[in-house]
């Protein structure tokens, strides 16, 4: 587990520090005081990328150039260095090249309010969705990942020129299809392993009210190769690849009828909840760490019935960092610390 947390330069703070608890830590302050900071620095520490945006840049403190997070997970002390072309990972003091073995340690899994947009966005939030477990999930994917879209970049490029070789074609369309062909795998297998999780989440949140169906939607055949060829003379028109699993997209399904059109506002909520839930399921059944749970703000539409429901089925061995703007909503004795965050300042108390 995460025991404590530190962070320099880091967005708001110029320098504070946290100690967290096994199981539940709730995260209390008004408005921008920096509970999403908080998390989005855990996240930083253990997997060396933010959950709410694409780059690191943004999250160095105004007018400085670098940040730095450190923290202790169970007896070992990570440091992560950022600036910009330049990164550092340290392990027990150790800096490490490789981040393959501090990649390892915990795995995370973040819910947030922007999740709806697994639901309702465009699917490229779903192949997203899909990226980010199969990164944390298997060493395999993110080499794959990126040698498909590598290939991809090349190929198009080469359908955009004036007039492109099919010699030449066929050397671009041969690392598309082998990277392509195991990519389309690898994310049939995960959504095989997150579908009766979801499936039995959703169910459980809605009260056994509810079903939903998630598939995979692949943007390509199962003979890649095979459609690529055939859909040549379209390509040809459009200058570019339009099949592949750059068109691939998850099919989410509430009582039989697609989610994104049909569903209602706490349909879709339960929906997103549940395919967080199962990538928290797919981590635990993968390693003896749980993964740490990211918990922020997400019971603006939530009834308090409901919000309870929801802590109730977050996996008991996993540790949760879960912040909120009040919680005079919590009923029963969830147990563990409230960090009150306010002027730069952490004040805990332990109930
Ligand atoms: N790079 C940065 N440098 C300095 N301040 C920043 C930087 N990035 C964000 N901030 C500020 O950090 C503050 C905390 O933001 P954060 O999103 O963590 O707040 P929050 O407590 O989660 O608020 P909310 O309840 O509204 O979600 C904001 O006031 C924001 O303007
Ligand atoms: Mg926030």
């Amino acid at each position: 587990m995460l025991r404590e947390l530190q962070l320099r330069d880091f967005r708001c703070f110029a320098s504070i520090a946290a100690e967290f608890s096994p199981g539940f830590n709730f995260i209390v302050g008004a408005n921008g005081q920096g509970k999403t900071t908080l998390l989005e620095a855990a996240c930083v520490l253990l997997r060396l990328q933010s959950q709410r945006s694409s780059s690191l840049a943004p999250a160095v403190r105004v007018g400085q150039r670098s940040f730095v997070v450190s923290g202790h997970v169970g007896e070992h002390r990570l440091q992560f260095y950022y600036r910009a072309l330049r990164r550092k990972v340290a392990f027990d003091g150790v800096e490490q090249r490789d981040q393959a073995e501090y990649l390892r340690l915990v795995r995370v899994v973040s819910f947030a309010s922007h999740d709806l947009e697994l639901i309702r966005g465009p699917a490229e939030m779903r192949r997203r969705y899909l990226d980010f477990i199969g990164t944390q999930a298997e060493a395999r994917y993110r080499p794959v990942l990126r040698a498909y879209e590598r290939a991809l970049r090349s190929r198009n490029a080469l359908l955009k020129s004036p007039h492109p070789r099919p010699r030449e074609l066929a050397a671009y369309t041969e690392p598309l299809v082998r990277a392509g062909t195991s990519l389309r795998e690898m994310r049939a297998a995960l959504v095989r392993r997150l579908a009766p999780f979801a499936e039995a989440s959703h169910r459980a949140i809605s009260g056994g009210h509810e079903n939903l169906s998630l598939e995979y939607a692949p943007g390509s055949e199962e003979d890649f190769a095979a459609q690529l060829a055939r859909t040549r003379t379209e390509e040809e028109r459009l200058r570019l690849t339009i099949v592949g699993p750059h068109r691939d997209d998850l099919r989410l399904q509430v009582e039989a009828m697609p989610a994104a059109q049909f569903a209602s506002e706490g349909q879709q909520r339960t929906t997103a909840l549940a395919l967080k839930l199962a990538q928290a399921q797919v981590f635990a059944e993968d390693t003896a760490t749980p993964p740490l749970l990211l918990v922020d703000d997400i019971f603006g539409e939530l009834d308090a019935a409901r919000r309870n429901a929801l802590l109730a089925h977050l996996p008991n061995e996993s540790q949760k960092l879960v912040t909120a703007t009040a919680l005079d909503w919590r009923a029963g004795d969830w147990g563990g610390p409230v960090l009150e965050l306010t002027d730069g300042e952490i004040r805990r108390r332990d109930k």
